[in-house]
């Protein structure tokens, strides 16, 4: 990501806390082992209720694509692992203006590495001609599904309706795709369900979304199960 003001205005400091991180304190709290090892972990969520510009969401994207390139030993491999470090990371945002930043940061990050990445794979054709279009129409989907705008406090976007996220479970590889289905839920039923267990160390991971059998009844939308790299077609899907 650019180099960003880390203060717009003092009025947006005093009402919002507004300051974003600077990108070294970033860097630093994102080397704690505890954290790497989450990185490591390509499926493993992250929520920032409080996203602002994504300071933190997209380092971490960075960070993931980078172990998506390691873990992958094709170019088909390659988009699937980046969408599956993709489809993790989640952010919550109040201010629009913020939203859309946040919005165009992860989409650059992603288009960055992935790019990066099929240099590294197979260097010597050319990268637009190892592009998957539908992993970059898919990754545009995962993002605007991921990057919502609300209160983090309420649950409730600025129209006054609950904030939506969806799960990107992962249903295992068939012919080599990863298959993936979403479900649809809202934040106030995913904290709900998120709560218990309580973890004993501050270090350990409450997954984001709660086990099949708790959570079933919370879902309100369930999507076709689809390939990864299909699921820009769910955004028009008709249930
Ligand atoms: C201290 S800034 C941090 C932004 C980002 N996490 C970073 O480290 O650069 C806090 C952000 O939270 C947003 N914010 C404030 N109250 C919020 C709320 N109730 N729900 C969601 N976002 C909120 C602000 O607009 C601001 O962008």
């Amino acid at each position: 990501m650019s180099e960003m003001k880390l203060i717009k205005s003092s009025e947006r400091v005093r009402t919002l806390g507004e300051v974003f991180t600077p990108r070294r304190i970033v860097e630093l709290m994102l080397d704690q082992p505890e954290i790497t090892a989450k990185i490591n972990d390509l499926s493993a969520t992250f929520l920032e209720p409080s996203a602002g510009e994504g300071a933190f969401l997209v380092e971490i994207l960075r960070r993931k694509m980078d172990v998506a390139l390691h873990r992958s030993h094709s170019v088909q491999e390659y988009g699937d692992n980046a969408l599956i470090a993709l489809s993790s990371l989640y952010g919550i945002e109040f201010m629009e203006d913020n939203v859309e930043m946040l919005v165009m940061n992860m989409n650059e990050q992603f288009l960055r590495s992935y790019y990066q990445g099929l240099h590294q794979l197979q260097s010597e054709e050319e990268v637009s001609h190892l592009t998957d279009e539908n992993v970059l129409k898919s990754a545009k989907t995962l993002i605007q599904a991921n990057m919502a705008q609300g209160n983090a406090l309420t649950q409730l976007n600025s129209d006054g309706k609950p904030i939506m996220f969806s799960e990107w479970k992962l249903l295992g590889k068939q012919h080599g795709y990863q298959y993936v289905q979403r479900l649809e839920y809202t934040f106030t039923a995913i904290i709900e369900h998120a709560q218990e267990p309580v973890p004993e160390t501050p270090y350990e991971e409450v997954s984001l979304f709660a086990p099949p059998a708790e959570k079933k009844s919370s879902v309100t939308r369930e999507y076709t199960p689809c390939r990864l790299v299909d699921v820009y077609k769910t955004q028009s899907q008709n249930l």
